[in-house]
């Protein structure tokens, strides 16, 4: 196992929104790292989910970092109204970004860190330039638009190649991974190199309940 610290990312995705403050709360206080709002436009991905208006409502109440990956088509026009509502990290989609240099220096001028983030198919050299200039590099385990997918297993060794790449630059971004982290995948996605782990229905939708599967998730890397 990494001797590196491994936060957790619990997304919303999968929670309850009828109670969407409670189960927030929820995974808060049960030890997540950030909250994970997952923005989708049904048109870069097949779903569409929420825009500033949750993040602003989610502001005030938690104190966790609001990460809000942008699977939107030209997430340009976005990012600053994102920003304003309250997000602290915002992702970007390389496939959606022609300008992505631009675009990352737009995030930080907005006052949040930036991130990027790439497809399954996605290879890691289309980020060989701005690693140096982003806070994390997410990696799609999915295909990205829905919770409760398959781990896609051949994704894993593309994060060993991340983190290899970071630790050979010298390099301080954070590798975080987002889609089937569960029970089943949790300590192969850990010792591939992520050190943050977006986890939407494995954490919102278990049995256990929020605080019982951070427990168990937590538990399964120690
Ligand atoms: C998938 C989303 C993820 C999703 C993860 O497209 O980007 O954030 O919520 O869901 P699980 O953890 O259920 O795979």
């Amino acid at each position: 196992m990494p001797s590196r610290e491994i936060l957790f990312a619990a997304s919303i995705l999968s929670a309850d929104f009828t109670r969407l403050a409670d189960h927030v709360r929820e995974a808060e206080e049960a030890g997540a790292g950030f909250l994970h709002v997952d923005v989708m436009d049904g048109h870069f991905v097949p779903n569409i989910t929420i825009g500033p208006l949750v993040v602003r409502a989610l502001r005030p109440v938690t104190r966790l970092p609001l990460h809000v990956p942008l699977m939107i088509e030209q997430p340009e026009r976005y990012i600053d109204a994102f920003c304003r509502a309250g997000a602290d990290l915002v992702t970007v989609h390389v496939e959606t970004c022609p300008h992505l240099h631009r675009t990352i220096q737009q995030i930080r001028e907005a006052g949040a860190l930036p991130a990027v983030t790439l497809n399954p198919a996605t290879p890691l050299g289309s980020l060989d330039e701005v690693l140096p200039d982003v806070d994390t590099v997410l990696v799609m385990t999915v295909n990205p638009g829905f919770g409760g997918q398959e781990l896609i297993p051949a994704t894993l060794d593309k994060v060993r190649r991340l983190r290899r790449t970071i630790e050979e630059r010298g390099l301080t971004c954070h590798v975080e991974v987002d889609g089937g982290v569960n029970a089943a995948t949790i300590r192969s996605v850990a010792d591939a190199g992520a050190d943050v782990l977006v986890m939407g229905s494995a954490v919102f939708a278990s049995p256990l309940g929020v605080r019982g599967a951070i427990e168990e998730l937590r538990a399964l890397l120690a």
